[in-house]
């Protein structure tokens, strides 16, 4: 079964195809992420109007690249939430119009719920790309996980907008255990990086800079929460501006817009590593108390902080069940998710309406 996945939830326009919930085919990401950079952050304005631009020759270039004719689409799957309401309304219209006319099923996601989907995906189509903001179209190589994660499977879903942790009884079948009572740790991530005066999106750079520091030079706190699986990241964020503060000789009246040039190269690394640290350990502690308590047949850590070098590094070192982790590249934003938690939700589910499917930018798991 092939199945075309839309996405268009934040700044990625994505497209993507996948045979039977596995096989990536085509996978086709065009971010406007530069547009937003001068901004550090994502303008929703800009992400819909540059969603708008280039929906129609990323789904093209997802069917051309997959080999696949309208005929050979059997079903196709859109993000319907939750995201900016612009952004999504792009990806849903699209969507229900393309099923109305090709008369295909179709799918509506969850964005969040489809992360963790991303580690089903242990094959590809020879032919899959990736394509970046100035739509060159360069050839894109994938680690794959070995193999599928079985069921019960925990997942850690760790992006821009969530961090929670979910247990999948059976692929449709899950309990939502705990997440972030404040910001994600991808936003913690992509704040500390502004006051370090790092480009946008921050993970990424944060991680590269703390790579360059000393992670036990700043003292920093993990939020103590109720419940084992909550978590709570804007105190360590704020932990981080007064640290920076003071390294930079000021108190906490000092505008965090001055620190970049107020803080050395050194100083920035040392704050990086140290945040990194404290976020990651963060993480893996509650994923080992859950792990112990849940013990389920696979963990999963999905969502662009998925990316982070360290988190890999200390999971590897901590955790006995080994921790599945999508490629890279199906981390961050795409429509390969989409397309596969599809797949499932064609074996057990009646499709959406396309006359009447909304998007709802809040969606809950
Ligand atoms: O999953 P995603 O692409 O979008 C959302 O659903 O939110 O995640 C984006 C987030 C951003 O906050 C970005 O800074 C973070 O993932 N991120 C990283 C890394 N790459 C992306 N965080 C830490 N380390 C990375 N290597
Ligand atoms: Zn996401």
């Amino acid at each position: 079964m092939r199945i075309l996945g839309i996405e268009t939830s934040c700044d990625e326009t994505a497209a993507a195809v996948v045979e039977d919930g596995k096989k990536l085919l085509s996978n086709v990401v065009a971010s406007s992420v530069d547009l937003h950079t001068a901004f550090g952050g994502v303008v929703p304005e800009i992400a819909a109007r540059s969603h708008l631009e280039v929906i129609t020759p990323v789904i093209e270039e997802a069917l051309k690249t997959a080999k696949t004719s309208w005929d050979a689409v059997d079903a196709i799957a859109v993000t319907q939430g939750p995201g900016l309401v612009g952004s999504l309304l792009i990806g849903v219209l699209t969507a229900r119009t393309l099923a109305i006319a090709k008369n295909k099923p179709l799918y509506a996601i969850n964005h969040v719920q489809a992360h963790p989907y991303a580690a089903f995906i242990t094959e590809s189509g020879d032919r899959s790309r990736i394509k970046d903001q100035r739509s060159t179209t360069i050839k894109a190589s994938y680690i794959f996980p070995k193999q599928q994660p079985r069921f019960p499977m925990l997942a850690l879903i760790v992006s821009g907008g969530h961090t929670q942790f979910v247990l999948f009884k059976k692929p449709l079948d899950y309990k939502l255990l705990g997440q972030t009572t404040d910001d994600a740790v991808g936003e913690a991530y992509d704040k500390v990086a502004k006051m370090l005066g790092l480009p946008y999106p921050g993970g990424p750079s944060v991680d590269k800079c703390a790579q360059k520091g000393n992670s036990t030079s700043v003292k920093l706190p993990k939020a103590k929460m109720d419940s084992p699986y909550d978590f709570s990241f804007s105190g360590l964020k704020t932990a981080v501006l007064r640290a920076a503060q003071a390294m930079s000789g000021h108190d906490y009246t000092f505008p965090s817009q001055k620190l970049p040039e107020a803080l050395s190269k050194a100083q920035k690394a040392d704050i990086a590593a140290s945040f990194q640290d404290t976020a990651v350990k963060t993480l893996l502690d509650k994923l080992e108390t859950a792990a112990q308590h849940f013990k389920p047949k696979s963990i999963v850590i999905a969502g662009g902080v998925a990316a982070n070098q360290e988190l890999r590094k200390q999971a590897s070192e901590r955790l006995s069940t080994s921790v599945i982790y999508p490629d890279i590249k199906l981390c961050t934003d795409n429509a390969a998710m989409v397309a596969t938690l599809a797949y499932y939700q064609s074996l057990d589910s009646k499709p959406s309406d396309p006359y009447s499917l909304e998007v709802d930018p809040s969606l809950k798991m």
